[in-house]
């Protein structure tokens, strides 16, 4: 039986607007709203004045409403880089997928059932990962220069879910039987299973930080979410359609997996430059029996995605196979442990993929900027005339 129901659903979380226990909350009512209570010079209170020497990634007392002083300047620059790479589903041409994927024999039965599994766990995914930023994670972070990225990376997996949807509705997909994969295919399930209770402990409104054993809850859902979901369960998905993409099939698709794969990758980079800024204010948190557990989740994760991979490809299909993505997952699942100051968890692995680190630095393509030049020159010309 699934756990989505037994838990907290996302569903069922009502929007929370200014909880009590925001940390904004916990200040006096009249630094919300100093324009409501005018003091006399007299009685100035400059004490109310932010001070980056009191902002702290969670658990802070400043005002979460001044963006500035800055303190976490790799956040803000991270959410400048964000900006810049915006991009929309729309403006990318799905024509020669969808000739492709209508005619008999464009593609194979096999590559088929990896472009409806792979969809099939997508189009789901990035709810998830907005719910959970949104409900969950952005309530508990107090440095507002955190949430200004939190604030975009939402609407960025907004723009990810509207690409699959857009992808899947092009190609003429059973949308009943991509939506529901969740629910109906074991592999992607079983991923989704868990990931759940993390972001449920994060958007169950009873839920506060300020206490060791919370606060390592916290920690521990920010770890799942940016290392093992973000950062491992979407790249077995994200190789098998940009291949498809090398060698000239689903060019549509793949375009807008290389976007979607730039912006997971600054998503990943923010989650663990949070996880080590949190890691540093509050060091008690990294306990040994606590890295031994995170050890274990990573071990988890490897083995539910390598159980994808071989689900999406049980015969191997573009010159992948499943056990090449064994080494990719644990190359992977290494450069994570480490980023966060865990020892590697294999030994020895190396990047079979080495096209992925091209894919993940991608400027983009002249083609593209030039689409969008010419949609803003035909807008101009027709409100002047
Ligand atoms: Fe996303
Ligand atoms: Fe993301």
């Amino acid at each position: 039986m699934l756990s989505w129901e037994e838990s907290t659903p996302l569903s069922a979380v009502k929007p929370m607007g200014l909880m009590p226990q925001t940390p904004m909350a916990k200040m006096p009512a009249a630094s919300i709203t100093p324009s409501s209570q005018p003091a006399p010079d007299a009685d100035r209170r400059d004490d109310r004045r932010v001070r980056v020497e009191d902002k702290r990634i969670i658990n802070g007392a400043s005002d979460v409403n001044q963006l500035v002083p800055f303190k976490y300047k790799w956040a803000w620059d991270k959410y400048l880089a964000t900006c810049a790479n915006h991009w929309m589903p729309q403006e990318i041409s799905m024509g020669r997928d969808i000739a492709l994927w209508k005619s008999a024999d464009g593609l194979t039965e096999d590559e088929r059932r990896l472009v409806k599994r792979n969809l099939g766990f997508f189009v789901t995914a990035d709810s998830l990962a907005a719910n959970n930023i949104v409900l969950g994670t952005y309530r508990h972070i107090s440095a507002p220069e955190c949430r200004q990225f939190l604030l975009r990376q939402a609407f960025e997996e907004a723009i990810h879910t509207h690409a699959y949807q857009y992808i899947t509705e092009s190609l003429g997909l059973d949308e009943g039987e991509i939506f529901n994969a969740y629910h109906e295919v074991k592999s992607i399930r079983d991923k989704d299973e868990f990931l759940i209770p993390f972001i449920d402990t994060l958007t169950n409104p009873h839920f506060n930080t300020g206490t060791t054993e919370n606060d390592q809850k916290l920690l521990r859902s920010l770890i799942v979410f940016a290392c093992l979901m973000e950062g491992l369960f979407f790249y077995v998905g994200f190789v098998q359609i940009l291949a498809l993409g090398r060698q000239n099939k689903m060019t549509g698709a793949a375009e807008q997996y290389q976007y979607i794969l730039r912006d997971e990758s600054m998503h990943c980079n923010f989650g663990i430059d949070l996880i080590n800024t949190i890691k540093l204010e509050n060091p008690h948190l990294w306990t040994p029996a606590f890295r031994e557990e995170i050890r274990g989740l990573f071990m988890q994760a490897v083995e539910l995605e390598y159980a994808y991979a071989e689900d999406t490809m049980p015969r191997g299909v573009l010159g992948l196979n499943a056990s090449m993505f064994k080494g990719y997952l644990r190359f992977i699942a290494n450069r994570r442990a480490q980023q966060i100051g865990l020892d590697p968890l294999f030994a020895h692995e190396e990047n079979p993929f080495p096209w992925m680190s091209e894919m993940i630095d991608l400027k983009k393509e002249r083609n593209f900027f030039e689409t969008r030049v010419i949609e803003y020159q035909t807008g101009g010309a027709l409100s002047w005339d």
